[in-house]
């Protein structure tokens, strides 16, 4: 029986769409012999950092969010204190415009350091950008944990993530990399609601398709999170996928959509139930 994977303990990036919750669940249907590991989309690293490879390769579309997990990996002094100085800055004097004008500076220069802080310190860590890339999320309502706190979070990811090397790049040319005994886990923008949120605009589902059939004739192992079903009133929305290019299929229950929370300004939807597909393109026997 192998052992159970835990996440690391607590979040360092809020991110949409982040797999904190579901990570060990995820991971414990990977391959035990896996040469190396990719993860193309890899925005908060959750699934990345509870798998802890040795050696592997994480990417993601957008830079800032690559630098700051380069710059987690090579030197924990200088993403400990990016969030410290910010900490600073933002409760001295008027929080909601000191976070205005941090935000006000992400968009003007496009800073990992911005937007490590912002992404702690917006509205229920909720990081919407806009078509132009410009992040527009509003202050949030709650502190942001205290520096020495994220100094020991940062740590702790820090650990799990030494064996990866992060590059900024497109998904595709990632899982074109991959080799014969390679794992690839795939969690792309959700179809249906996030394609805009991330500023993706290089997204296409029937591309990704595309890339995980070449890669699986190569010999390597793909995993893919995809949105299952989403219920909101009568509206249920299931993407399709190619005949035979996966072996097998799970079902992992999400719970409530913090987006939805979010657009409905704060109120709970009780009846919104978002359930995530795992699907992979070998057997796995539970
Ligand atoms: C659902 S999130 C990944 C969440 C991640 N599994 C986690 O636990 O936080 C999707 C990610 O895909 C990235 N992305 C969007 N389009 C992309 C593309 N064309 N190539 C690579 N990454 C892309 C986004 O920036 C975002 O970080």
């Amino acid at each position: 029986m192998r052992a159970p994977f835990v996440p690391p303990k607590g979040q360092l990036l809020k991110w949409i769409g982040s797999k904190q919750r579901f990570a060990a669940e995820i991971c414990q249907t990977f391959p035990r012999d896996v040469r190396r590991y990719w993860e193309p989309f890899i925005g908060s690293a959750s699934v990345c950092a509870t798998f802890a490879p040795t050696n592997a390769v994480a990417s993601d579309v957008l830079a800032p969010l690559v630098d700051i997990w380069r710059t987690l990996h090579d030197d924990l002094d200088q993403v400990s204190g990016w969030y410290a100085e910010r900490w600073e800055r933002l409760h001295t004097g008027d929080k909601v415009s000191n976070y205005y004008a941090m935000r006000a500076a992400y968009n003007a220069s496009r800073g990992p350091a911005d937007l490590l802080f912002l992404v702690r310190s917006c509205y229920g860590g909720v990081v919407r950008f806009a078509r132009d890339g410009s992040m527009n999320t509003p202050c949030g309502i709650h502190r942001p944990i205290p520096p020495e706190e994220f100094r020991k979070r940062a740590q702790r990811w820090r650990e799990r993530l030494q064996g990866v090397q992060f590059v900024h790049s497109d998904f595709e040319a990632m899982i074109d990399a991959a080799q014969h005994g390679d794992l690839v886990y795939c969690d792309p923008p959700y179809v249906d609601s996030q394609t805009a949120l991330y500023g993706a605009q290089g997204f296409s589902l029937q591309r990704l398709f595309g890339a995980i059939d070449r890669a699986r004739s190569r010999g390597v192992r793909v995993a893919l999170s995809i949105d299952g079903s989403k219920r909101s009133g009568k509206k249920v929305c299931a993407v399709p996928t190619p005949p035979g290019l996966f072996e097998t299929e799970r079902e992992i229950t999400v719970g409530r959509s913090m987006l939805r929370r979010f657009q409905m300004g704060g109120q709970t939807l009780e009846h919104e139930v978002v359930a995530d597909r795992l699907l992979l393109t070998w057997k796995h026997l539970p």
